[in-house]
């Protein structure tokens, strides 16, 4: 054992390291010890922080980064060198794709072996790896410089666009010693890490302006809404306005999706007819097409005009000409536009906001429908239902997302009611997410977590339910069993294997919980899934239900279908 403190005057880079961290309000880590952490890791837990180790860096990962998401204080990772380090990268750079602030921290082997390529344990030059996959990456070599590496490293992390930041710690960095004075005063407390960015006023009124001309206006809301904290301005605006507002995926909740205002059941229809359109905190990408094309292709496609709401100036005419940039942090900039409304402000014609409910309303009704359905095997739908009326009960349960199936269903059927309670698969349809995500919206919220799991999508972090298990978490998985990738059907034309999107028929993924001493429940029918989880809900035990699907319910990719380069072939 290593883990001892050092002596009364002298203080060391394990120690250094974790009062930065504490310094700085950051009082959990997500792991997964190993040379040269192990010890660090002993040392974190004995001076009060929680450590939370995991079974694979990558899930790790993933929870400080949705753990980022949820505070705006930068989730934490440690992760041992070379292969823990590029296990964990997969989640730095999700994390840095999606906005997310985090800090990957690896220890790393001796830069004199590295640099010389002798061959030394776990040998490489992580730093250069990790650079170019996220927002910034630093090495600390002395210990009287790890203060100033961890603000360094907050600051990257929130500051701006939110993002994943590397830092670098050789094995040696941990046993230096200094003056435990000295030491102290080489801590940093980061003062203000992500500054008000105060829109430009002529910004504010160009914004005004545009929308005040619009005869079909629209708000667009990305999950960089939900990220900024700015419920009740976001609220004020979408309100004072009259303006109909789309969620994105991750925006779910910012207002709720009952809201009178949501577009969510039309969204087709209003991308393609609205005229103005304003982004707050979403990107014009591929799930938005690119702001061009058939989606957005309506009668006024050649002289719709963007707003665009973004912390990030380079984010402007990133895919389409954007008429009125409004460079600033989404609270900031809201706050603006709501003032600038003023007590005149006329809302948008009734042709278009009637119209928009027409659509919505049959929506609605259509799938009303389609919910009170009560097929024999179960599908999607009757197996959503149950989910959609126990989120409606527990609005401040959070909701973890991801497959493909899985995923889109559960997005338009599982109506969200507050802000920032759906974590999902995000910009780059990213899975394995569901485990690394469950355990971090557990841990910082105490709420209970429902992760809807599509049966391929739970493979890839599925050990995980130990670790859900091991700090007894109030995480309800529900596996969506269909027996295979999109569906179970497929078939091999050759015989012998099974084809390549196929599973182990009936597999009693249930099984996995109660080997770890959770509760895990077989459910064939809507009736068993809604006892299961209420009373999974009702106790906060880690629970999994294998809820058994129709194999033939799945569609090819889900939604996104023509992104497949064969479909897109035909097309
Ligand atoms: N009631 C009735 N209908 C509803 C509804 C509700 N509560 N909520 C949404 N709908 C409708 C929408 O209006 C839309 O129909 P429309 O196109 O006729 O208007 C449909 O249901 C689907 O809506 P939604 O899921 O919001 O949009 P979409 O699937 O067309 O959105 C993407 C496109 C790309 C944004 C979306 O598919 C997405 O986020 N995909 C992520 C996919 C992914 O990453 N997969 C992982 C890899 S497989
Ligand atoms: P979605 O996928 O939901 O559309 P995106 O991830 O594409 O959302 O967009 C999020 C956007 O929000 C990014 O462009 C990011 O720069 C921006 N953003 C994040 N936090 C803030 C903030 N506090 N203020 C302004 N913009 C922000």
């Amino acid at each position: 054992m290593t883990n001892d403190t050092p002596s009364e005057d002298t203080t060391d880079g394990f120690h250094l390291l974790i009062d930065a961290l504490k310094l700085n309000g950051i009082d959990t880590i997500f792991g997964l010890p190993g040379i040269p952490i192990t010890d660090l890791t002993r040392m974190a837990q004995a001076e009060g922080m929680r450590m939370i180790s995991f079974r694979h860096e990558q899930h790790a990962g993933n929870a400080a980064a949705a753990a980022g998401f949820l505070t705006q204080k930068p989730g934490i990772c440690l992760t041992v060198s070379a292969p823990g380090f590029l296990n964990g990268l997969t989640a730095l750079t999700n994390a840095t794709t999606n906005c997310f602030p985090m800090i990957l921290i690896s220890g790393s082997s001796e830069r004199e072996i590295v640099d010389l390529q002798q061959g030394d344990y776990e040998e490489m030059d992580q730093l250069a790896i990790a650079k170019p996959l996220c927002k910034a990456a630093f090495r600390v070599l002395h210990a009287q410089d790890i203060g100033i590496g961890i603000a360094r490293a907050i600051r990257s992390a929130l500051s701006g666009r939110p993002g994943g930041v590397y830092l670098d710690l050789p094995a040696k960095l941990f046993a230096q010693t200094m003056d435990a004075a000295a030491g102290k005063r080489s801590l940093v407390k980061v003062v203000d890490p992500a500054p008000r960015q105060i829109p430009a006023p002529d910004a504010v009124q160009r914004a005004l302006d545009l929308l005040k001309g619009a005869k079909r206006p629209l708000i667009v809301l990305g999950k960089g809404a939900a990220y900024a904290q700015a419920d009740a301005e976001i609220r004020a605006l979408i309100e004072k306005s009259g303006i109909p507002y789309l969620p994105m995926s991750m925006a779910k909740g910012v207002l709720p999706d009952t809201h009178a205002q949501s577009a969510a059941a039309t969204r087709s229809y209003v991308l393609a007819e609205a005229d103005v359109v304003m982004l707050v905190g979403a990107r014009l990408n591929w799930l938005l097409s690119h702001g061009k094309g058939k989606t957005w292709g309506g009668a006024n496609a050649d002289t719709r005009q963007f707003i665009q709401i973004d912390i990030s100036p380079t984010e402007m005419d990133s895919n389409v000409p954007i008429a009125a940039p409004l460079v600033g942090d989404i609270g900031s900039c809201v706050s603006a536009l709501v003032a600038g409304l003023g007590a005149n402000w006329a809302k948008p014609p009734t042709d278009w906001t009637n119209a928009i409910t027409e659509r919505k309303d049959k929506n609605l009704a259509k799938m009303a429908a389609t919910l009170a359905l009560n097929p024999v095997p179960m599908n999607f739908h009757s197996a959503l239902n149950v989910i959609r009326n126990a989120v409606k009960a527990r609005p401040d349960a959070i909701v973890v997302n991801e497959g493909a199936n899985t995923l889109d269903f559960t997005r338009s059927i599982v109506d969200m009611y507050e802000p920032r309670k759906r974590l999902d698969v995000g910009t780059w349809g990213i899975m394995g997410i569901g485990m690394g995500f469950a355990v971090a919206a557990a841990v910082t919220t105490g709420k209970p977590v429902i992760a809807i799991e599509g049966d391929s999508a739970f493979g890839f972090s599925g050990m995980e339910v130990e670790t859900i298990c091991r700090y007894n978490l109030p995480v309800c998985v529900i596996v969506f069993n269909n027996n295979g990738v999109y569906k179970g059907t497929d078939v091999n034309p050759r015989g012998g294997d099974v084809a390549p999107t196929v599973f182990v028929k009936n597999a009693r993924y249930e099984m996995m919980m109660q080997a770890f001493g959770g509760v895990g429940v077989l459910a064939k029918t809507p009736e068993d899934l809604a006892k299961a989880l209420d009373e999974a809900i009702a106790s906060g035990k880690p629970t999994l239900i294998n809820a058994m699907i129709d194999e033939t319910a799945g569609t090819e990719s889900g939604r996104i279908t023509s992104l497949n380069p064969q479909t897109a072939k035909k097309k």
